[in-house]
């Protein structure tokens, strides 16, 4: 469920015509819905009320800081998994102790802000990460809390590039070696050992690879308990997805999965977290563009679009499918044609759509690339001199622009000419 929908002809986000942000911000531009975001926040709290259980938003998804506000003031905490996530979340007021630290690759650097901060937890993914922290929160003089991610070697049965939990991954600790591991961690002074952490993988359509892996995780608890190991915590993760194929995806909803949850590892007297970041933000945001030339080619005909890879990488990445909509809605009987929809970088792998059947668009037109709220402008980047892509975040009938769009002179900010290249030209 989202709020972008047409009225009057005209796509609007909640109650505000997306023809007036286009006029106003300028294309492209990320614009989100406060409404969408606070249903789906509210839908997991409800979901997993009768559970001890918290919801830290995974903030890859979306790292906004005025979403990140939107969303803990909700009462949900936020997963990390970097040092400047991290000071992202804190900036945005999000309570340290509402915090998860993820990343299977974390520096001593990032392991020492987050306890220096006051983390919540630390999601430790290898030995040497654990003898790492150990170390770092040695010196700090505290004990750092601790979940073991465990690698529960299963198919979450989604794009490879975004599958986790099988034993080819990169992450969690192998699945034959968490024994040792957490008996080990038992012993380090520096570690205050919490409980289990996994997470299978991204856009799962399908409860079964979560219960089999909730179970495998059942089955972890029970052994460690016997080897005298306490397992207060779980933290399974994220990974529910969303309908990018409106009408053809049909995701379980949040009760669903808690049901799993709950039949699972509901019994197990663990304090829960959950880390969903595409479910909630996905069909939170849309990308608006501008069509700038129609180009009947001979085989086929182009919309050029003012927006690009670099701004929406999921296409050419994944070859994801996003929904793309006209802002003023086609009358009643318009034909539809067969376009492709590209972007202006020098790549052919800049397609956002190919052999779409749209309305025939003509330059000048607004076109809205649906559920773009996650994975969306937080994997943007300058690519072909294109700044990022300004963030807009609408609530009723107001909104406010929560990431300006950069100068040409922010562009080039960070750069800097070195001594020997300041002479003249010959
Ligand atoms: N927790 C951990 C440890 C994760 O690695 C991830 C996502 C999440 C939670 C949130 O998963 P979600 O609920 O959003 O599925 N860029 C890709 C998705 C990468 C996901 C990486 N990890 C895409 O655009 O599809």
């Amino acid at each position: 469920m989202h709020h972008f929908h047409y009225r009057d002809g005209t796509l609007h986000a909640e109650a505000v015509p997306l023809t007036t942000i286009a006029e106003a911000v300028g294309t492209p531009c990320y614009v989100y819905s406060s409404a969408t975001l606070t249903r789906h926040v509210r839908a997991f709290a409800d979901a997993f009320a009768d559970l001890d259980a918290r919801i830290c938003f995974a903030m890859k998804a979306n790292g906004n800081k005025a979403v990140l506000r939107l969303v803990t003031g909700l009462g949900a905490g936020v997963d990390v998994v970097s040092g400047g996530e991290l000071a992202l979340a804190l900036a945005a007021g999000a309570p340290a102790d509402r915090i998860v630290f993820s990343g299977v690759g974390k520096t001593e650097a990032e392991l020492g802000a987050a306890l220096q901060a006051g983390v919540h937890q630390i999601n430790v993914e290898s030995e040497p990460e654990l003898e790492a922290l150990d170390a770092v929160a040695q010196h700090l003089g505290v004990r750092a809390p601790v979940a073991i991610r465990v690698n529960p070697d299963v198919d979450a049965a989604t794009h490879a590039k975004i599958t986790t939990g099988k034993a080819e991954n990169k992450f969690g600790i192998e699945w034959t070696s968490a024994r040792a591991v957490f008996r080990r961690a038992r012993t380090m002074d520096g570690i205050a050992l919490k409980g289990v952490a996994l997470h299978i993988g991204s856009q799962i359509l399908d409860l079964a690879p979560f219960e089999a892996a909730f179970l495998r995780v059942r089955d972890l608890v029970a052994l460690l308990r016997a080897d005298g190991v306490a397992v207060e915590r779980l933290d399974l993760g994220g990974g529910l997805g969303v309908p990018y194929h409106a009408g053809d995806e049909t995701p379980p909803p949040p009760t669903a999965y808690a049901e799993v949850v709950r039949r699972t590892v509901g019994d197990l007297g663990c304090a829960l977290t959950i880390e969903p970041g595409r479910a909630i933000a996905g069909n939170a945001g849309v990308l608006l563009s501008r069509v700038i030339y129609l180009k009947e080619g001979i085989t086929r005909a182009f919309a050029i679009v003012d927006a690009a890879m670099n701004d929406l990488m999921r296409p050419a990445l994944y070859d994801a499918w996003h929904d793309i909509r006209p802002v003023r809605a086609p009358s009643a009987g318009t034909e539809t044609r067969l376009l492709d929809v590209v972007g202006p970088v020098c790549e052919s792998g800049d397609t956002f759509a190919r052999d779409r059947t749209l309305p025939p668009l003509v330059a000048g037109d607004l076109v809205a690339f649906m559920t773009a709220g996650a994975y969306g402008a937080v994997m943007a980047n300058q690519y072909n001199g294109r700044p990022l892509v300004p963030e807009v975040l609408v609530d009723g009938d107001r909104f406010h622009v929560v990431r300006r769009r950069p100068s040409l002179d922010d562009l080039a900010a960070l750069e800097d000419l070195p001594p020997w290249l300041l002479r003249e030209w010959p």
